[in-house]
């Protein structure tokens, strides 16, 4: 672990978690003016079969009747940014598992496809939805990306994830890989490391069977434990040792790299052009559904956590967003120089087409820095990452989204009773699958 870890982190958590506060009186009651170019698209689809105790992203459990009318409301909300002038290149479909309903899910990304011009559209799935005709609607309906969240092929720690049982064996995800291979131009696994009870040599074989595969991408996250899922993941799976953490990151780059080209600090592509969904390359973005995050014009904005304030606000003709936060020319530049660089470098024709001088000013602490303890290179057309400075980035994006889990679990605890509400209404209609209530009710 390199000395300055447990310091950076600290000053990285602290900052994170000031720049993610909306204010309580910062409501959006109107549209934010559509950009002049074509921004991405993400659509949140909150459902799954079973919620994973490390989870911490927006999610419910399945429940066929009411998942029709989210559906619904989020083309609705989708045709409301079509007619207020915005337009989508990129759309990303995530969750939650967005291949829950696929009827659903064609129709909604139809909804989008009849009225921009896009150009790419990336789905999450998991290991159990991967046969071959759902797959071969979704190539028909113009996906070029599915991600498939895998995590690790070892059954052990399948189990101790509560995936085993839902979303298959090791052996069995292989094989369902293997034969999803070729179908789209992308296919990305997601993978997980510094597990609790993972060891190196897991490590290695998860990365030696990946390497069998020779899919299109991998994005090997760090597992993330924002605060408001600790207790959670301490209570059922355990938590990470962090001593392990710079070893595991160093064993999959020397794995991967030789094969795989890094699109950003977690993300490994054999095809040049491959995106990291966590890196933006447009400025703006648009996130739908409840529970989604947005940027556009330099604010901040989400919509209602509740599904049920969201089905009826863009049921009523209203917008799904409920709050807002418009960023500092400081927090605008901190955004950039975190995202930028995590894909690898920040080009200075961009930042001085965005900020002019003011950015090697205002950012001069941050850039010092991150020179002195060797994370950055300086070039000529651009600040680029070193080998150290990946693994930085790496910490910093985990801490980054630790910040965006608090937030989205300080939305749930608001609406608590809804969410146990829905999930018990989902656990009778699912308890035939072959789980207790008890143990369902236990998952949120
Ligand atoms: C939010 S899930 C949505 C797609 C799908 N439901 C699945 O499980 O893959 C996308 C990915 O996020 C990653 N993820 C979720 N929680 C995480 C955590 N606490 N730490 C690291 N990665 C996490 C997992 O790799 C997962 O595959
Ligand atoms: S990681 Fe588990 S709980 Fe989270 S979205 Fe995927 S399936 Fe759902």
């Amino acid at each position: 672990m390199p000395w300055f870890e447990r310091p950076l982190l600290a000053v990285v958590r602290h900052e994170y978690a000031q720049a993610m506060r909306f204010a309580e009186d910062d409501v959006a009651e109107v549209m934010p003016a559509a950009p002049s170019g074509p921004c991405q698209l993400y659509v949140h689809v909150p459902f799954c079969e079973v919620l994973c105790p490390f989870c911490s992203f927006h999610r419910v459990r399945f429940n066929a009747s009411k998942t029709k009318r989210y559906f619904d409301a989020l083309r609705r909300e989708i045709a409301r940014y079509h007619e207020a002038g915005f337009r989508f290149r990129d759309v990303y479909v995530g969750g939650g598992t967005p291949t829950v309903d696929v009827e659903e899910l064609i129709a909604t990304l139809e909804a989008v496809r009849t009225r921009s011009a896009v150009q790419s559209v990336s789905v999450e799935t998991n290991p159990n939805h991967l046969e071959p005709d759902r797959l071969q609607r979704l190539r028909s309906a113009g996906v070029t990306r599915l991600s498939v969240g895998v995590q690790s092929f070892d059954n052990g720690l399948l189990s101790r994830m509560e995936r085993l049982e839902t979303y298959g064996s090791g052996e069995k995800i292989r094989a369902r890989l293997a034969a999803a291979q070729g179908i789209f131009p992308t296919l990305n696994v997601d993978m997980i490391f510094n597990l609790p009870g993972q060891t190196l040599a897991m490590l290695e074989q998860d990365l030696a069977l990946l390497r069998g595969l020779g899919v299109d991408q991998i994005s090997y996250y760090p597992l993330m434990t924002a605060a408001s899922a600790r207790h959670r993941m301490a209570k059922s799976m355990g938590l990470p040792d962090p001593r392990l953490r710079h070893a595991m990151y160093e064993h999959i780059l020397e794995e991967l790299l030789p094969s795989y080209r890094a699109a950003s600090a977690w993300c490994f592509s054999r095809v040049e052009g491959l995106f990291d969904e966590y890196i933006i390359e447009q400025d703006d973005y648009v996130g739908v559904g409840s529970g989604a995050f947005s940027y556009v014009g330099g604010a901040m904005y989400s919509t209602t956590f509740s599904l049920d304030h969201y089905c009826r606000r863009i049921e009523g003709g209203q917008s799904g967003l409920t709050q807002r936060r418009a960023l500092g020319l400081k927090e605008r530049m901190r955004y950039d120089f975190l995202m930028r660089l995590f894909g690898g470098q920040l080009r200075r024709d961009t930042i001085e087409q965005r900020y002019g001088r003011a950015f090697a000013f205002l950012m001069a602490p941050e850039l010092a820095a991150m020179r002195l303890l060797g994370a950055t290179r300086h070039d000529a057309d651009a600040i680029r990452l070193t080998r150290l400075g990946m693994y930085c980035w790496m910490l910093m994006m985990a801490e980054f989204f630790n910040a965006v889990n608090d937030v989205r679990g300080q939305m749930r605890e608001h609406i608590r009773a809804e969410l146990e509400a829905w999930n018990h209404e989902a656990t009778v209609s699912v308890a035939s699958i072959g789980r207790s209530p008890g143990q369902l009710l236990s998952q949120q």
